[in-house]
């Protein structure tokens, strides 16, 4: 059996690889228009970090795992193709800020039917808007060119979460293929199933309708992200009422109903998935009339621009409500620990906000680049898809330094900030980077793995997400303050 993919990307890449290495008797090309990613998948430099991920292409490379950018080709020869290409939140047009930008989708769809000689499934892998399948069986069914071709759509949703993909892919919680509900849509459905069956318990691959599938992802996204903006919602809380948010997570979590997982407080979620998803779905929701429902999940989006809002204020407001030319040590800029993925991470708009102030920033972050931060820190928010504004460029560049170690960026620092939740940083020095910086020296943990204990027995003025306020901080501008 040949399975193609389009798209070699997070989603596409990994997975592909999974499925390469677990499944006997198939052969999988992953292939992209980006011929600088191909060639990264075909080098010893992978084009993403993820743990596991080099063991499991190396094994599979060359042997059942391709990387190609010969899309047409291999499209034509493929029995299944796996749409995995990127639906970023539309940035101008009908839509802007919140729908998803269906143009990689629509050129793959197009592409499909134009090289098609022979029947094929077709499997939406990317987080798509509910009804997307629909829209793909008519840009297919209308484009065929040769009659040996037939399309059955599937739904197939990826649920894996960076830095962990390996372990979510060999092991996941559940697999969901939705599919028509016909006698053609039916054996699609026991195609693929049979595809993950070579490693999945045949209990844990859930079937259903299409739009079920579709609908099944965005939910799944907006709860996780609910359970964290209702965390954050809580921490802010916490710090005004001198309560503990790890000890309220650690209580709640304890509720069978509830589950201990997804309840850490932090400065904000990031990453490629959460708010595309709920901008989307709130977008569907109003397109239908529903605005209640649109209004319930905004309201996520809202305490998460919230949450890392009121970060940059404390930091500000307790550095006696300037930060100007004062050196900031960041750590961390990944939107979670273990991946180099930027996107949509919670350091773009706390730096920037910082930055705003005129603070100079030392940032450190083992597996993000010099240039990716500055590429983020130069873009209007609303641009991400276009080349970033010059002059923005050169002022990040006199204010930014990216520093080789944690020690390096709080050299001289008046404030360290936690953004990330690297393990490293569970295990730094205190006292080191104390005597290193500037006095008073402030410690505003984003993420809650410093052990504030320890720092405040050094002599940081410290701030943990959640936590009850050191004395400190309360009023930054009574004369009691720092
Ligand atoms: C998410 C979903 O988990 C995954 O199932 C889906 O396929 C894609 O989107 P991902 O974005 O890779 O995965 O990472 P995730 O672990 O969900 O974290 C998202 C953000 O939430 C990160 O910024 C993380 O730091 C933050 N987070 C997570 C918290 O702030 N607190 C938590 O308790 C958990
Ligand atoms: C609740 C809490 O569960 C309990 O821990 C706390 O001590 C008191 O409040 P109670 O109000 O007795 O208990 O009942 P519960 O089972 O939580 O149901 C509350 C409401 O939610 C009911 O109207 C129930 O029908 C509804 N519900 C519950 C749903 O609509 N859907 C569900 O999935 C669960
Ligand atoms: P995700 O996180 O969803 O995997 P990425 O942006 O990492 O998203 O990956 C999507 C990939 O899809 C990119 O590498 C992009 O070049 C590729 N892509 C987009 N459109 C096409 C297309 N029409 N044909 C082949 N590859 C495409």
């Amino acid at each position: 059996m040949k399975i193609a993919c389009i798209g070699a990307g997070y989603v596409g890449g990994p997975t592909m690889a999974m499925i390469a290495h677990k499944c006997e008797g198939v052969e999988v090309t992953v292939l992209d228009i980006n011929e600088e990613r191909i060639a990264a998948w075909n080098s010893d430099k992978l084009p993403i970090y993820e743990p596991g991920l080099e063991e499991v292409v190396s094994a599979a490379r060359g042997k059942t795992l391709f990387f190609s950018t010969e899309c047409e080709k291999h499209v034509a020869e493929a029995d299944i193709v796996f749409i995995s290409v990127n639906t970023p939140t539309k940035t101008r047009g009908v839509g802007a800020g919140y729908a998803a930008d269906m143009t990689y989708w629509e050129s793959a769809a197009r592409m499909i039917a134009r090289v098609s000689h022979s029947p094929k499934i077709i499997v939406e892998k990317s987080t798509v808007p509910v009804k997307t399948a629909q829209a793909v069986e008519r840009v297919l069914s209308n484009n065929v060119l040769n009659p040996g071709a037939r399309f059955d759509i599937l739904s197939n949703p990826e649920f894996l979460a960076e830095g962990t993909a390996i372990k979510d892919l060999e092991k996941p919680d559940r697999v969901i293929i939705g599919g028509r509900q016909t006698p053609s849509g039916l054996k699609a459905i026991d195609t693929l199933k049979k595809v993950y069956a070579q490693w999945i318990p045949e209990d844990q691959i859930l079937t259903s309708n299409l739009w079920s599938s579709e609908l099944a992802k965005l939910a799944a996204n907006a709860f996780l992200a609910q359970r964290i903006s209702s965390i954050n919602a809580v921490s802010a809380l916490c710090e005004k009422t001198g309560a503990d948010v790890s000890e309220i997570s650690k209580c709640i979590g304890a509720d069978s109903r509830i589950g201990p997982k997804f309840l850490n407080a932090s400065v904000g979620f990031g990453g490629s998935c959460f708010q595309k998803d709920i901008l989307n779905m709130v977008y569907i929701c109003r397109g239908l009339g529903l605005e209640e429902v649109a209004n319930y999940w905004e309201s996520v989006i809202t305490i998460n621009n919230y949450q890392k809002r009121r970060f940059v204020d404390v930091v500000i407001s307790s550095l006696f409500n300037t930060v100007r030319a004062k050196r900031i040590a960041i750590l961390g800029f990944a939107f979670k620990k273990d991946t180099g993925d930027t996107r949509e991470t919670p350091a773009i708009d706390v730096c920037n906000g910082l930055l705003e102030e005129g603070a100079k920033l030392a940032v450190y972050d083992p597996q993000v680049t010099e240039e990716r931060m500055k590429m983020d820190l130069s873009m209007d928010k609303f641009e991400w898809d276009h080349p970033y504004s010059e002059r923005k460029a050169k002022e990040v560049s006199d204010l930014i330094e990216c520093s080789e170690s944690v020690y390096k960026a709080c050299e001289g620092a008046h404030a360290l900030c936690v953004l990330t939740e690297w393990d490293e940083f569970k295990e730094l020095d205190l006292r080191r980077i104390y005597d290193s910086m500037v006095k008073p020296a402030f410690i505003f943990d984003g993420r809650n793995v410093i052990d504030g204990k320890a720092a405040k027995e050094i002599g940081f003025v410290f701030f943990g997400v959640g936590k009850p306020l050191d004395p400190f901080l309360t009023d930054p501008a009574s004369p009691n303050s720092p």
